[in-house]
């Protein structure tokens, strides 16, 4: 059974912080709170610490998992770190939800690295994961603290659903403020590339550094990092991810015809408010849109499996700062992606 603890006051001389610091440097796991998502963390260092990270959430053996530490002083611990453009990304971003994909040092090359010669760190920013962090003077390996495949958890509920039994311990810190996870940023070549989007956007990337860097889109199928080419952050119900061109009358015959078919529970999370009658799920959005769509995207995803819903309809944004980051977690969720009326039409009729 699965120790949790409620963290309202972290500090290194918390007892929970301590017990679960005490854990990590005896090799064993613990999940805790970052401003992203939950993590599931281990010492960096131990190949034996980190294999439990593994098992507990399945995670496939070849994708590499990124390195927390609590200040930017200690990534020459585990990386080459004479790259001038980190310590200008780290005065403007850390703590914070940007991870660096750097040259890793080589006693990392059996833990966290996966057969590649770099690795991914980042100092986030939530003051239970810095308290651990700091008593635990280590290192933390850390995945997002779910199964494998499903939303990442942002509350401590989520991380208890998915792996309750299989770890001794959660901290929990409350909701997670961002809701997705760290924008991950390849600096191992000399031209820096976003991997994975998140909520540090491209163009403030092309700000701070004072030139233009490699969007993900344009890495086409180069799949440089590679957790991007599993099917991910998807609930157990069929997710229908609807364009901002998909119009209210396309919508509206894939809606009919879901409800038409037997047994089935809809789910919508969008702005249709007015359309929406017969859905027994929906989370309705409004004007401050994206965002709070971001925030509660994973916990309402896993609130609809919970209550059984077969199909979730959910209206996408354009593809522009973080909106982009949105649409980039919804096409790997998505059992299907509907870009136009059209698009409705064609997929209405194999219904
Ligand atoms: O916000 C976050 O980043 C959260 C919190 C817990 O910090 N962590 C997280 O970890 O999302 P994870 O393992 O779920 O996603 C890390 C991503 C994966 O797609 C992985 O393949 C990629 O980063 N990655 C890790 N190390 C890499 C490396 N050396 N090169 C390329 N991609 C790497
Ligand atoms: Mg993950």
């Amino acid at each position: 059974e699965t120790r949790l603890h409620v963290i309202d006051q972290p500090s290194v001389d918390h007892p929970a912080i301590a017990e679960a610091a005490a854990l990590l440097q005896a090799g064993s796991v613990v999940a805790f709170p970052t401003e992203t998502v939950y993590g599931l963390g281990a010492d960096c260092t131990s190949a034996a610490a980190v294999a439990r990270i593994y098992v507990a959430k399945n995670r496939p053996n070849d994708n590499p998992v990124i390195v927390h530490v609590a200040e930017r002083d200690q990534l020459s611990n585990f990386c080459i770190d004479t790259d001038e453009r980190v310590s200008i990304l780290a005065k403007a971003f850390w703590p914070g939800p940007l991870t660096l994909i750097l040259k890793a040092k080589p006693h990392l090359r059996d833990t966290v690295c996966r057969g590649l010669d770099t690795v991914g760190i980042r100092v986030p920013a939530h003051p239970t994961a810095f308290a651990l962090l700091k008593k635990s003077g280590l290192g933390l390996a850390a995945p997002s603290a779910n199964i494998s495949g499903k939303p990442s958890p942002t509350k401590a509920k989520h991380v208890w659903n998915d792996l309750n039994g299989r770890i001794p311990m959660i901290l929990d810190g409350g909701p997670c403020r961002v809701g997705i996870e760290s924008t991950v940023l390849d600096l191992s070549q000399p031209q820096a590339a976003v991997l994975r989007p998140g909520w540090i956007t491209g163009a403030q990337l092309d700000e701070v550094l004072g030139s233009p860097v490699t969007r993900e889109a344009d890495l086409k199928q180069a799949h440089r990092s590679p957790g991007t080419r599993y099917r991910h952050y998807s609930p157990d119900a069929a997710l229908f991810v609807l364009a901002p061109d998909v119009g209210d009358a396309a919508f509206n015959t894939l809606q009919h015809l879901i409800l038409k078919q037997k047994g089935t529970k809809l789910g919508y999370i969008g702005t249709r408010r007015h359309l929406v009658t017969d859905a027994p799920s929906t989370h309705f959005y409004g004007d401050d849109g994206v965002d709070s769509l971001i925030h509660d995207l994973y916990m309402n995803l896993r609130q609809m499996d919970e209550e059984g819903v077969s199909h979730i309809l959910i209206d996408g944004c354009g593809e522009v700062g973080h909106g982009r980051s949105l649409m980039d977690r919804l096409r790997r969720a998505a059992t299907v992606v509907l870009v136009s009326d059209q698009d409705v039409t064609a997929f209405c009729l194999k219904l």
